[in-house]
């Protein structure tokens, strides 16, 4: 059964007109910021204990407020509340239920306090349970592309640059570049929740208040790291939202990237990767087709990121301090981020999980585009030559390969002699797996690469 609130707004007595319904419709955030409504509740019940403490609530108001916010709180779950839009947004709806419930400890509730700090509040609560979930869902991310990266241990396949085939890599070495830049971005995330975990409670309008309520109790109640330093700040600073959709910006970049690429992999042209069919689509013409749209969203989504993003920015940019309404915007760009990022996350997890590399077409691209060359140098640079000597010498060979119409590394050794008399006959011997198990700097794809993953790993446990 639904809920009825009585609609009579809590600031009608400087008023002689009612709101009109144009103007209701345009102002109310209801539509937007319903999500927030428990953290609301949450932030209230705090808010009463303080009025508790300095004797503005009596013991049984209290205790009626508490028993009535667990309530608004099982009915708002069970969808049993329909919010009222001419009382504008979830504080005045929160606090009208309360005073139907209640009576009089309902109309004391909002003793010390401003919609304004209640909103910062609650958008500060949400912040930290939803940018948990975020960074929790790139650790996922991370672990499925770990998991691949371990069963898949064995395959090569090109790297490139300016996307033409440049050397030797393996199939994990590739992927798991990705978990780097991810772990970058968790950390980000984790950074920006340290700095947005300070609770504006109490700021009221602007200035704070002459009611001797007590910031840290609350603070400490909602499990915030301090109360915010200072009042005006805590109800104009939009500041960690900036951070988080600056930092999902990048981790959208980042999404993007890896999804252009196993686009490019899964292409017909490459063939590196088979998508499993759950995580395909079909077209409705072309009955052959099996198409990456999970891929193509989560770059498409990259955009709306990005361009909330920009809203942002420009919502605070010039702002003055205080409250302005402009804030109410803030949500929608927020939630879209939130919302773009945790699905291209859960997406992507689910989809890597699935997908099979086909080591046979990785290993044959390897095996045309010259892609020992640069170890051709690197061995005549092991015999005494320059780099540069060596670079050129290579080069020639690969012209003259490519007037032979074949790969460098199957020039016979008599054009190798021709090109330089450092060249011994085991130089035809080399192979791409040499190659790789050659490179052993810090970082590398050879042997080197078992302590990245060990690094990697490390990185992942450190939650
Ligand atoms: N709905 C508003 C928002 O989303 C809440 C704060 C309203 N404060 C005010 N003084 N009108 O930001």
């Amino acid at each position: 059964m639904s809920e009825s609130i009585s609609s009579d707004n809590p600031w009608s007595g400087r008023f002689s007109k009612q709101m009109s319904d144009l103007l209701v419709g345009f102002n109310t955030s209801l539509p937007i910021e319903g999500r927030l409504f428990p953290c609301d509740i949450e932030g209230s019940r705090a808010h009463a204990t303080t009025l508790r403490a300095i004797g503005i609530l009596t013991e049984e108001e209290f205790s009626a407020l508490d028993v009535a916010l667990d309530e608004i709180l099982v009915d708002w779950q069970a969808g049993s509340i329909t919010l009222t839009p001419s009382l504008e947004d979830i504080h005045m709806n929160l606090e009208r239920l309360l005073i139907d419930k209640i009576g009089e400890a309902g109309r004391k509730i909002h003793t010390a306090r401003s919609r304004n700090d209640q909103q910062a509040t609650a958008q500060r609560l949400y912040f930290k349970s939803s940018t948990n979930e975020l960074i929790n869902a790139i650790h996922d991310f991370e672990v499925a592309l770990l998991a691949h990266c371990k069963t898949h241990s064995d395959i090569v396949m090109p790297s490139y640059t300016h996307l033409q085939r440049a050397e030797a890599t393996t199939y994990a070495h590739w992927l798991a570049t990705y978990i780097v830049m991810l772990d970058r971005d968790r950390r980000r995330f984790i950074d920006a929740l340290h700095r947005a975990d300070e609770c504006p409670l109490g700021a009221c309008a602007s200035t704070g208040t002459s009611i001797g309520i007590d910031r840290n109790l609350t603070s400490n109640l909602l499990r915030f790291h301090a109360p915010t330093m200072h009042s005006i700040d805590s109800v104009s600073d939009r500041d960690y939202l900036l951070e988080f959709a600056g930092d999902a910006s990048i981790l959208m970049i980042h999404l993007s990237r890896f999804s252009e690429e196993i686009i490019f992999f899964v292409s017909q042209e490459c063939g590196f990767i088979e998508l499993d069919d759950e995580y395909c689509t079909g077209s409705s013409i072309m009955p052959q087709k099996k198409n990456p749209d999970v891929l193509e969203l989560v770059r498409g989504k990259s955009s709306t990121v990005i361009g909330n993003t920009t809203t942002l920015m420009t919502l605070l940019k010039s702002l003055p301090l205080g409250y302005n309404k402009d804030l109410q915007e803030d949500k929608t760009a927020w939630f879209s981020i939130l919302d773009s990022a945790l699905a291209s996350l859960r997406i992507l997890t689910a989809l890597v999980r699935t997908m099979s590399p086909n080591p046979t077409r990785m290993q044959a691209a390897t095996q045309s585009g010259h892609i020992l060359a640069t170890e051709y140098a690197n061995y005549l640079v092991r015999k005494g030559l320059s780099f540069r000597n060596a670079h050129q010498t290579v080069g020639c060979l690969v012209k003259t390969a490519d007037r032979m119409k074949i790969d460098v590394s199957q020039l016979p050794f008599s054009e190798f002699r021709a090109a330089n008399e450092l060249f011994d006959e085991d130089i035809t011997q080399m192979s791409v797996r040499d190659l790789i198990r050659m490179k052993r700097s810090t970082g590398a794809c050879g042997s080197a690469f078992d302590d990245t993953i060990k690094a990697i790993e490390k990185l992942l446990e450190r939650n």
